[in-house]
């Protein structure tokens, strides 16, 4: 058996996690900054680093005394290196390095969006490779086939904005704050979603890329007549969103062959709309369904951990000199 101490802080939120490779996690915690970005209505990056900064060192102290663990019983340290805000990222890295060199135990730099890629597979022990991706977060929106540990191939991505940053967009004209996917989520669950008459940008195109730059656009000019109940306009978002999500899909189905699975993961996956109709173009394509829970889905660091786990027979570590990346593609 493996055991892992995965660290993430590439956003906002502030994780560490034990986990082990038969799929056991021993000890995690999240904090949260949702209040002190709140202000802002989006991440504010210095803030986030310091929080980082101060939270991280005492709160793994706390995992480990939870899970009766020592330092040098660990088979790895994996800690997020990007993408992600950089200053954030930094402090999450740095600290694994530290750690690492104190206890003698090896290093694994995580890709965030390889932690989110293989993030379903510690809830679906029967989820196998090759599985199609819908990787849908604040910051990335991508379809991609799971062909193995490391191997990603990118179907499809956004040409502007994320879905999660799409959702959080029309929380800010409604005036629901931040983070936005949860409040729409709830807020449409009072409205009409065909009520607003509103475009599914890029549906219909042969390529299976997605855009919502134009829908939050739309969003925008519907509020301002003010002939539409909030509600409404959440409940009429969503659906177009979920429509042209189905849609871009469907097409990339097509274009990546025989797969074992179609998966959803990154924060949006948390949404139950979202995952009901997934669920029901994966029955009418005759393909399994897989979908973390809602708290595997948003930024937590046993899916961190778990890529870790993943990576643990490969024998692949990583040098104690390796860089942060704000950027970083799968
Ligand atoms: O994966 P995540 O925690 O962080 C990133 O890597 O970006 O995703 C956060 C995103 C935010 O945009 C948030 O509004 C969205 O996921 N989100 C949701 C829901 N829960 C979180 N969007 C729609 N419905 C939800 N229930
Ligand atoms: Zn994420």
């Amino acid at each position: 058996m493996g055991l892992v101490l995965g660290i993430e802080s590439s956003c906002d939120e502030t994780a560490a996690a034990l986990v082990t490779t038969e799929r056991q996690v021993l000890a995690q915690r999240i904090a949260s900054q949702d209040e002190a970005h709140a202000p802002y209505g989006g991440v504010v990056p210095e803030i986030a680093a310091r929080a980082h900064a101060e939270r991280l060192a005492p709160m793994i102290d706390v995992v480990l005394k939870e899970a009766g663990v020592a330092l040098h019983e660990l088979d790895a340290i994996a800690a997020t290196a990007g993408p992600g805000l950089i200053g954030g990222v930094m402090v999450g890295l740095v600290s694994a390095k530290a750690l690492a060199m104190a206890a003698d135990v090896p290093l694994m730099a995580i890709n965030h969006l390889e932690g989110h890629a293989l993030s379903p597979r510690l809830a679906d022990p029967a989820l196998t490779f090759p599985y199609a991706l819908l990787l849908v977060s604040g910051g990335h929106c991508q379809i991609l086939r799971v062909d193995g540990v490391g191997e990603y191939r990118r179907f499809a991505t956004t040409i502007d904005d994320a879905l999660g940053e799409a959702f959080d967009k029309t929380a800010k004209i409604l005036g629901l704050g931040y983070p936005g996917g949860p409040a729409v989520e709830r807020l449409a669950l009072q409205g009409d979603p065909d009520a607003v008459r509103l475009p599914r940008p890029l549906v219909g195109s042969g390529e299976p890329h997605f855009s919502f730059a134009g829908l939050k656009s739309a969003v925008l000019r519907a509020y301002e007549t003010q002939q539409h109940s909030d509600a409404d306009l959440a409940a009429s978002f969503q659906q177009a969103a979920i429509d042209c999500v189905t849609d871009r899909l469907a097409i990339a189905l097509d274009a990546m062959g025989p797969v074992s699975a179609l998966v959803v993961a990154g924060g949006v996956a948390a949404n139950k709309a979202v995952r009901g109709a997934l669920e029901t173009l994966a029955r009418a394509r005759d393909l399994r369904f897989s979908a973390p829970p809602p708290a595997l889905c948003t930024d937590n660091a046993a899916m961190i951990a778990w890529a870790g786990c993943e990576r643990l027979p490969t024998g692949q570590n990583d040098p104690l000199d390796i860089a942060a990346r704000p950027r970083w593609p799968l």
